[in-house]
């Protein structure tokens, strides 16, 4: 049966992350290949509120697929949450006959798209972007590698004033309420160890281990996770200043530099076949489901399933950077 879809909307909702533009090409030109209208909403779901919707020509998106951010813009929407925003939202789709909505965003993004399609029927597909990879459903999530990458490299350069000056950096990476970008960072980037949410911290251990450094006059990396239990990198550094360590520690808060800057290879791809597989699973008529990529495969699962506690793969790394840190 032919597809009744004729016109179809993106947004990029939630924080910005390297990839987001492949993925609105993909999902502009797929659109334009199979006769659709493609038409991007500005500054996430606040775009459909207030009509900021604009109809995406072949042209609009060339050139964008190696830059970070995203073209569109993006937002967290609090309006959203309430459901006369929602209908206004609604209305504006309707007057412009577009008839299915693709959001490119993390977990925050995908309930609102879920609740959308359930009220009004609409036809919604999710498309995993956060450098968090906080989602469920899928093992990558557009922004991550790009992320990890920067990370290791800012430790490279921490590297240098941390041997020059036999210091311990205490360096704190995003990650919202996981530990995964922290986990993969620190076995990648040889840090000696990793606070992170998912694992009990004790402190009396990080202590010793520092201590012990300090004595033998070496330099060391600890990742910090921005929400690990005990507060970040700075609270850290404040137990440690507690046990007369302060002089040979400093902290590094890479922030907002982790989401920027132009996407790897593996975010460029991942970012372009979500962006195609999201369009074609709408024209066989999908709905309310998010794509994502499992054991090398791409795939589609119910946009539910992104909403539940996503366990680290990989929580072996951990014991990796013990065993290699032992002096
Ligand atoms: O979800 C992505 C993320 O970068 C988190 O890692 C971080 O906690 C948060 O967004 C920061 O958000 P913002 O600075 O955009 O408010």
């Amino acid at each position: 049966m032919a597809s009744k879809i004729r016109n179809i909307a993106v947004l990029t909702s939630g924080g910005d992350a390297p990839g987001m533009n492949a993925c609105i090409r993909a999902v502009v030109r797929a659109a334009i290949y199979h006769g659709i209208t493609p038409y991007g909403v500005y500054d996430g779901f606040n775009g459909l509120i207030n009509n900021d919707i604009k109809e995406l020509g072949y042209f609009d998106v060339s050139n964008i697929l190696q830059n970070g951010g995203t073209i569109l813009a993006t937002a967290r929407c609090k309006e959203f949450h309430d459901v006369a925003f929602r209908e206004k939202a609604h209305q504006n789709l309707k007057d412009r006959n577009i008839d299915a909505l693709i959001t490119i965003g993390g977990d925050g993004t995908f309930m609102g798209a879920r609740i959308f399609s359930k009220e009004f029927g609409y036809p919604v597909i999710g498309i995993p972007g956060t450098i968090d990879n906080d989602i469920n459903g899928t093992d990558y999530s557009i922004g991550f590698d790009t992320a990890l990458n920067t990370i290791i490299n800012s430790v490279d350069n921490i590297r240098d004033t941390a041997a020059s000056h036999h210091r311990i950096f205490l360096v704190e990476v995003m990650g919202n309420n996981s530990g995964v970008l922290a986990l993969y960072a620190a076995a990648a980037s040889g840090a000696r160890e990793v606070f992170m949410p998912e694992k009990k911290e004790d402190l009396n251990e990080i202590r010793d281990k520092v201590k012990q450094a300090i004595d033998a006059n070496r330099s060391s990396i600890i990742i910090v996770s921005e929400g690990d239990e005990v507060g970040g990198a700075k609270e850290l550094y404040k137990f440690l200043a507690s046990h007369h360590m302060e002089e040979k520690i400093r902290v590094s808060v890479l922030g907002h530099i982790q989401r920027g800057g132009r996407p790897t290879f593996r975010d460029r791809l991942n970012a372009t076949l979500f962006g195609e597989k999201a369009v074609t699973a709408l024209l066989k008529g999908s709905s309310n489901v998010m794509v994502g990529i499992q054991n090398g495969e791409l795939c589609l699962n119910d946009i539910l399933v992104s909403q539940e506690a996503k366990p680290i793969q990989n929580m072996d790394y951990l014991k990796l950077i013990r065993k290699l840190s032992v002096y």
